[in-house]
């Protein structure tokens, strides 16, 4: 049988070329995926209609030959499944009904045992696609990290802030951290039925990490990152954007299988400290998506030879491809890292 690349770069073994997968593959740079999009007014139920999702899943996939298909959906879809409505409306991004006081948790703590139920059709997503797809390529599930999901919950546009989350960890701080082991569980439920539907991988988004004040650090990312990595037999990538280098060695010490580094990590750092014990992700700057051929190529080939001759390195972007990416860069990205051979490789 043939393991994805992806699945033996995670498992460390040695490879002639590293795979490649990038954060928001499947998206609105496509026009492919704008078409299937315009038919759906509610963000959220495209994500939960496994024909649609399987179809923008296989896009990049079939279009640039990448090495892995991530599973269209989104992190949102926990609130949702706890009772949170979210709705995205165009050029404002998600709005999650927000917890106002901590007796909502009780609600939230009642829908817990439904979250597989609930995001069975996620599942369904992932066997179409498994199924579609050649035993080479990788399919991820993935979720969003209880950290993430907190700061959605309780400030509505983290990227301007989190004032309510960090307000309500300093209030209530017995019920903020029943909220995290709340939303680990949901995770944890969701991941495990993501793996029982075929999932070949995992990936945990932690995109505001680098919001989380260093006393919260330990209980709120740290500790739940590494619970859902052991939540399921799979290899699972932990992208705690914009970590401190010493968080990011205290995960990898951990025990952490694969660490995505973002866009400001140092990648030299990070192959010669953490590549020897978990494998790396990244961390190319995805606003050179959007630039001139020349710049990309020789970034992409600094990266490669900084951190693919070693074991355990997947190329990927250091935050999500954005909107206007022009698609002939994620070409040449393709064809760059198909080329290239490690030193000594024929
Ligand atoms: O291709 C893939 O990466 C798979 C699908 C995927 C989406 N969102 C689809 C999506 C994944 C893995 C996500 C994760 C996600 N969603 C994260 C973590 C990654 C990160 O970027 O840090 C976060 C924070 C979210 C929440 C979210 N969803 C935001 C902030 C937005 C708005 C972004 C915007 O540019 O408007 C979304 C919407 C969203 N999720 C889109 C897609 C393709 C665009 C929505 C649209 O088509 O209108």
């Amino acid at each position: 049988m043939t393991t994805p690349l992806l699945v033996q770069a995670l498992n460390r073994q040695p490879l002639v070329r590293p795979p490649v997968w990038l954060m928001r593959q499947a998206g609105r740079y496509l026009p492919e995926y704008r078409a299937v999009r315009a038919h759906f007014p509610d963000f959220v139920q495209f994500c939960l209609t496994p024909d649609a999702a399987t179809q923008v899943t296989l896009q990049p996939v079939e279009r640039f030959n990448l090495d892995a298909a991530i599973i269209f959906a989104d992190i949102l879809t926990i609130p949702h499944a706890l009772g949170h409505t979210v709705t995205f409306t165009e050029g404002h991004g998600p709005h999650v009904q927000p917890i106002t006081h901590p007796n909502q948790l009780a609600a939230m703590q009642n829908l817990l045992e439904q979250i597989p139920h609930r995001l069975t059709p996620v599942g369904q997503t992932i066997a179409q696609t498994r199924a579609a797809l050649a035993a080479d390529k990788a399919v991820i599930g993935f979720t969003g990290a209880p950290w993430t999901l907190a700061c959605y919950l309780l400030d509505a546009k983290p990227s301007l802030g989190i004032p309510n989350t960090l307000a309500f960890a300093k209030q209530h701080p017995q019920e903020f951290q029943q909220l995290i082991t709340l939303l680990t569980r949901a995770c944890n439920a969701y991941l495990t039925m993501q793996a029982a539907h075929g999932a070949d991988a995992l990936q945990v988004f932690d995109s505001w990490a680098l919001l989380c004040p260093p006393d919260l650090w330990q209980t709120a990312v740290h500790q739940p990152l590494l619970e859902l990595s052991a939540a399921t037999p799979l290899p699972t990538i932990l992208f705690p954007r914009g970590a401190t280098p010493a968080q990011l060695l205290a995960l990898a010490e951990s025990g952490a299988t694969a660490l995505s580094l973002s866009t400001g990590h140092n990648l030299a750092w990070a192959a010669e400290t953490l590549q020897p014990l978990t494998t790396i992700q990244g961390n190319l700057d995805p606003a050179l998506m959007t630039g001139p051929a020349g710049v990309l190529e020789s970034a992409l080939l600094t990266m490669l030879n900084t951190a693919a001759p070693r074991r355990g390195y997947i190329v990927n972007l250091g935050h999500g491809l954005t909107p206007d990416t022009n698609p002939d860069n994620v070409t040449l990205l393709m064809e760059t890292v198909r080329n290239w051979r490690a030193p000594g490789s024929v």
